[in-house]
């Protein structure tokens, strides 16, 4: 029997608390969520009615800086990060270094982490001027980080960004312009996608955040620590669900398909999950998912694909699953990733995309968490403890006795 206050009393309360569902690891002024009720709060603004009356930079400025800009702040913040969107020329080589077939994902979080090798003015931590001038960069390069992943997944040349666009529009003309050929972007397409940059801006400490905080409480530059928050966006139970969940309406392929994959969802003994449904702190309908369903109807109704047989079966799985008394009764709802991935699908991105997508997006989120943990001086490095479930103490034997 190990005697726990013995072997971990050093602290005054020691919790064993996996997945930290109930484990507060930092303060933070930036996001409130109210799962219950189904509420997300960015310094104090309802993410329906920023969603409705705002921009992407404009909140990007609001989780920054804590406040909303006057016209002029705006206006000068939208210029610095114009400014700022072009990579270094020679960071172009190092895509070519990548299989043509790499995830763009693998591409991003590579690029990314290789910022600190070409932007060396801007990892000394301690300046606040350096800090500031990452967290531009990351924002403003972003973009173009992402697209030219996609333009060398397709073997196309790289777009350079059209500093004259808005910060959405130059991110589709990126991904979608072809050299020679003329490419005006869709003001309702440009909309639903900075709907979509502004709907995963940030989310208080999910894990690929957590992840960043973790880095940086070690003191490690930011490209490096948003690069550790992109690697963990990947995975399938956070940012590569909005794939996933892609994925498994085609596969589910008809509505009448339907009834057999919600029994696979219920059976305990099979790993599969309803991709896109529930959520760790929403138990209630993530507010997100209610603007992101507005907005694929707009999009859809534009692009004449509401007959798509992909979105039908998401519509259908979306009642069944809101009737059915298993999801009832875990409360798990559509989440952001179950409609983000039907716009991006309707738009023309491969589902390879999507999880990049919501990096870039997220990107702000990280660095205002990031910025936000190196200012607050009671900031310490990040060491969870453990119980440890392993042989007690032993003689080592030499190989020839074991
Ligand atoms: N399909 C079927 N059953 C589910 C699902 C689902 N999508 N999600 C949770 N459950 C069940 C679990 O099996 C569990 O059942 P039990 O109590 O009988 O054991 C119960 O609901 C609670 O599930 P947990 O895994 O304990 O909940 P947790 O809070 O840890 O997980 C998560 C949340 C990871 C989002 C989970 O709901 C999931 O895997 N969903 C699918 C992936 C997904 O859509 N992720 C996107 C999250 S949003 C984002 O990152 C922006």
């Amino acid at each position: 029997v190990i005697d726990i206050s013995k072997l971990y009393g050093q602290a005054d309360v020691f919790t064993f608390d996996p997945g930290f569902t109930s484990t507060a690891a930092c303060e933070s002024s930036i996001t409130f969520i109210d799962g219950d009720k189904g509420e997300l709060l960015h310094r104090g603004y309802p993410i329906d009615q920023l969603a409705a009356k705002s921009h992407y930079l404009e909140v990007c400025y609001l989780l920054l800086y804590g406040e909303l800009p006057t016209a002029a702040q705006l206006e000068d913040f939208t210029s610095r990060v114009t400014n700022h969107t072009m990579l270094h020329e020679q960071m172009l080589n190092f895509y070519r270094g990548f299989r043509r077939d790499a995830h763009p994902m693998a591409i991003v979080c590579g690029v990314v982490g290789a910022m600190s090798a070409f932007y060396h003015d801007s990892t000394d931590i301690h300046d606040p001027w350096q800090r500031e001038v990452a967290s531009i960069r990351m924002i403003a390069k972003l973009p173009t980080i992402t697209a030219n992943a996609y333009k060398y997944s397709i073997g196309q040349p790289f777009v350079y960004p059209d500093n004259n666009l808005d910060y959405a529009s130059n991110f589709l003309r990126m991904c979608f312009a072809v050299p020679a050929e003329e490419y005006v972007v869709d003001p309702i397409l440009a909309r639903a996608m900075d709907r979509i940059f502004m709907l995963h801006a940030d989310h208080e400490q999910n894990a690929s955040t957590s992840t960043v905080r973790l880095a940086g409480s070690s003191g490690a530059n930011p490209f490096a620590c948003i690069a550790a928050g992109v690697a963990c966006l990947w995975g399938p139970a956070h940012g590569g669900a909005n794939e996933a969940a892609l994925n498994m309406l085609r596969e589910i392929g008809s509505v009448d398909r339907i009834p057999e994959y919600i029994a696979k969802a219920k059976d305990k003994a099979d790993p599969f999950r309803l991709m896109g449904f529930g959520h760790r702190v929403y138990k209630n309908f993530d507010p997100r998912a209610k603007v992101m369903k507005e907005s694929a109807d707009e999009v859809l109704g534009l692009l004449g694909v509401e007959n798509n047989p992909t979105l039908q079966v998401a519509k259908e799985l979306e009642k069944i699953a809101l009737e059915d008394e298993y999801f009832v009764s875990k409360k798990l709802y559509p989440n952001v990733d179950f409609y983000s991935g039907i716009i991006l699908d309707a738009i023309g991105f491969p589902t390879s995309m999507f999880t990049p997508i919501f990096a870039l997006s997220r990107t702000v989120g990280w660095i205002a968490q990031w910025k936000e943990m190196i200012e607050d001086e009671k900031q310490k490095i990040g060491r969870p403890r453990q119980l440890y479930t392993g042989a007690g103490f032993r003689d080592y034997a030499d190989v020839e006795n074991r």
